[in-house]
Order: C-alpha cells, then sequence, then structure tokens
C-alpha cells in the first residue's frame, strides 16, 4: 500500500488545501482513493456503509479487541478521546472539523499510523476510500 501512497501523492504533488476548504479537501481524498481502487477493481463503488463497518469493526491485537471507535468514538462527528493518554482528539468529521483531509501526506500518515495501530496492516485504499466517503455523510446532528 506504501506505494500506492507514494504513486498518489506524487501525482498530487502534496495537495494541501486551505482550512476553509472544508468538505471539498475530503471529496478531492475520496475522487483520489476512487482512482486508486478502480486500478484494482474496477467494478467496486465507495461506499459510506462500508466505510461506517470498517470504523466500528473490533479487530483482535495481542489478545484485546480495539477499533477505530475507542479513541474516535462512535460518532465521528463528535470529539474523540485517545484511549491510552486521554487526551482529547478533534472531530474527524469535514464538516465540523475544516482542517481534516486537507493536507494528503498527513492523512495517509496518520491512516498509515492508525491502520497498523488497529489492523496490524496498513489500509487499503478501498477502505480510505470508503472511511471518508462514509465521514462526508457524518454532521454534526449526526
Ligand atoms: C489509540 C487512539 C486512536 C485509534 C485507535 C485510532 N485513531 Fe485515528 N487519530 C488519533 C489521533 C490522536 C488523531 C489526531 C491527530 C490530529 O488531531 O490531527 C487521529 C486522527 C485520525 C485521522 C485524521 C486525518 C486527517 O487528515 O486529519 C484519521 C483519518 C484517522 N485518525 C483514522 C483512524 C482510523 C481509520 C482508525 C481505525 C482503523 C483510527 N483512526 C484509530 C488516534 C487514534
Amino acid at each position: 500500500m506504501r506505494k500506492f501512497a507514494c504513486v498518489l501523492i506524487a501525482t498530487l504533488g502534496f495537495v494541501s488545501l486551505p482550512a476553509q476548504a472544508d468538505v471539498d479537501g475530503a471529496k478531492q481524498f475520496v475522487k483520489q482513493y476512487a482512482a486508486l481502487v478502480k486500478g484494482v477493481n474496477p467494478s467496486y463503488v465507495l461506499n459510506a456503509e462500508a466505510g461506517r463497518a470498517f470504523f466500528i469493526k473490533k479487530h483482535d491485537v495481542n489478545g484485546k479487541k480495539i477499533a477505530c471507535t475507542d479513541c474516535h468514538t462512535d460518532n465521528p462527528a463528535s470529539q474523540g478521546k485517545h484511549s491510552k493518554t486521554g487526551k482529547p482528539i478533534a472531530s474527524l468529521s469535514p464538516a465540523v472539523n475544516a482542517k481534516r483531509f486537507s493536507n494528503l501526506k498527513k492523512t495517509e500518515e496518520l491512516f498509515d499510523e492508525h491502520c497498523v495501530d488497529v489492523l496490524s496492516r496498513g489500509c487499503t485504499s478501498q477502505e480510505k476510500g470508503d472511511y471518508i466517503t462514509y465521514l462526508l455523510t457524518v454532521d454534526a446532528h449526526k
């Protein structure tokens, strides 16, 4: 996956959108991931349902069950809390937090980190694309 990420970043030339871009950045990322998915699985259409399932799924890691929701809560529009440090985490929903998905390099780094923590592997473009598609459906009122 790292190779895809590099290709993606190289293609985009480190897109860094202004913070006020709001959901536009996230929408643009979805398009980029969709293009990568097409190369692997041409009939697949990114969808919010799969993104939500991915987000709430619990995984066995060294005998412990962990999920994205452990830190991000089950509502991405709300503020999260780090499961280990207790530090607050700003909302993941781009409609609520305009800073989200405005820098592809940062997003890729965070995905890499968290996917390895939770899934013990990197996430696929399909998972990332589904996930952001889901986040785009979540606003402050959920
Ligand atoms: C142990 C706690 C923890 C877990 C578990 C976790 N995250 Fe995160 N996540 C964080 C923190 C902390 C940040 C905030 C960094 C910041 O505010 O920019 C973050 C930010 C993010 C971002 C922000 C990207 C951006 O462009 O701003 C994404 C996407 C993300 N996480 C996805 C996931 C996914 C998907 C999972 C499950 C596979 C997951 N996270 C699990 C702690 C966690």
